[in-house]
């Protein structure tokens, strides 16, 4: 078929664009109805090519306590056991006092590179030299940070394979930011082509250690036993787990999954950028060249002692923030107003989705939990209706063996039980 409708698509407007695609590739009225039912206006504004909005269950997160205060965390995603396991960690952190996050100083880093040099040395003496006026050529790009009590603060020089990168170090207040430093970033890059460097990239980094945020928490051995398991083992059990996962990739790159579970649910749910969350986090996983797990666990005197640290270079302005109603209403919902706090919460967010994993997998291991939930998304995906699923789940828990043709199968049961 040829795919001529493609062509200038972005140049026609959403309902045309709607017709054209279900058209093209024969959606019907069903499909149509549904690319109409979740379509804004307000998003046809976003980005090019706008047909719809695809939608995520959005879930919160009760009882994570912070700093001695009860946050209500609204969180975006479609894996089942996200929002009860994190639910599960922050209410047993919760009995032992919450989680401790300090505020931290944020900067953004905005990159300045040079291409390869004959002769970085005198390069990097050079900048050092007008290091202040490279940070003036950076506020004066976006003047209204700097009233507001941000702007370049300071920058440091690192030489790389040949390559010398000039760091800006930028504050940018309660923002995202990403704008402005790409902003500051090119102005400084433009400034240097014109004194004769050869410039060869000028953009935000996403390593954005300048902006690192933990959270601690200290349970009592006694909040940590379960079936079979005594509190003890339970702990000895995590901190093993913790331990494995600071020297094995493997098992380390899972165990950070299962806190950007929280983590990222939060963050897009908080309409901040989660894939700069994301590539920050990893990065910092592998600051020491070895990838390793962000968070950590310990026996100390008082009981199980849990640490994370990643950089978390929110803002709760700017970008698609607080644009869309969604995303105004989860602020509501939160109670968050500054970007320190929403860092704070999210660091702690992630610790306890990392303790609720920890604990699943040191006991009756991670599909115990995992499976009534995720029987609810073979229900729907076999197509039950909402009024199916919950006699749906009940039969399949009482299965030995399940997959989609037996879901479908006691569908049908409960389908013909319903029509008698
Ligand atoms: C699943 O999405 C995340 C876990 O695998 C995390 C972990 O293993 O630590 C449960």
């Amino acid at each position: 078929m040829s795919d001529n409708w493609q062509h200038g698509f972005y140049k026609h407007g959403l309902s045309e664009r709607q017709e054209l695609l279900a058209q093209a590739r024969q959606l019907g009225p069903v499909g149509m109805a549904e690319l109409q039912a979740n379509a804004t206006d307000q998003h046809d504004q976003f980005i090019e090519n706008y047909v719809t909005d695809y939608r995520l269950p959005e879930g919160l997160a009760l009882n994570l306590v912070v700093n001695g205060k009860n946050y209500t965390v609204p969180m975006a995603t479609e894996e089942p056991s996200v929002v009860a396991a994190v639910s599960n960690g922050a209410q047993r952190v919760a009995k032992c006092g919450g989680f401790e996050a300090p505020v931290n100083s944020r900067c953004l880093v905005g990159q300045v590179v040079l291409d390869k040099l004959e002769n970085p040395d005198r390069a990097v003496t050079d900048l050092l030299m007008h290091k202040a006026e490279l940070l003036q050529i950076a506020n004066a790009a976006h003047p209204s940070m700097q009233k507001r009590g941000g702007g370049a603060k300071d920058l440091r020089i690192r030489q790389v394979g040949g390559f010398v990168s000039i760091d800006l170090l930028i504050d940018v207040q309660q923002a995202m930011g990403a704008n402005t430093v790409n902003t500051m970033a090119e102005a400084v890059a433009e400034s240097l082509r014109q004194s004769g460097y050869d410039v060869l990239v000028a953009v935000l980094s996403n390593l954005a250690d300048q902006s690192l945020q933990t959270a601690t928490c200290t349970l009592s051995l006694n909040t940590l036993a379960a079936p079979g398991f005594t509190g003890r083992e339970v702990a000895e059990r995590i901190v093993k787990l913790s331990e494995l996962a600071q020297v094995d990739p493997y098992r380390a790159a899972t165990h950070n999954k299962g806190i950007m579970n929280g983590i990222d649910a939060a963050v897009i749910a908080s309409g901040n950028d989660w894939r700069a969350i994301e590539s920050g986090a990893h990065a910092y996983a592998a600051r020491d060249g070895h990838y390793r797990g962000l968070a950590k666990w310990e026996l100390t005197t008082k009981g199980l002692r849990g640490e994370l640290t990643l950089p978390l270079p929110v803002g709760v302005v700017g970008g698609s923030i607080k644009l869309t109603p969604q995303s105004k209403l989860n602020y509501q919902i939160s109670g968050i107003s500054r970007a320190e706090e929403l860092a704070m919460v999210l660091a702690s967010l992630g610790l306890a989705q990392n303790l609720a994993a920890l604990r699943a997998l040191a006991t009756s291991g991670i599909q115990a939990g995992h499976m009534k939930l995720q029987y609810r998304s073979l229900a729907l995906s076999v197509g039950a209706e909402p009024s199916e699923v919950a006699p749906l789940v009940a039969k399949l828990t009482q299965q030995k063996r399940v997959d989609a043709a037996v879901a479908a199968q006691l569908l049908k049961e409960i389908q013909n039980e319903r029509k008698d």
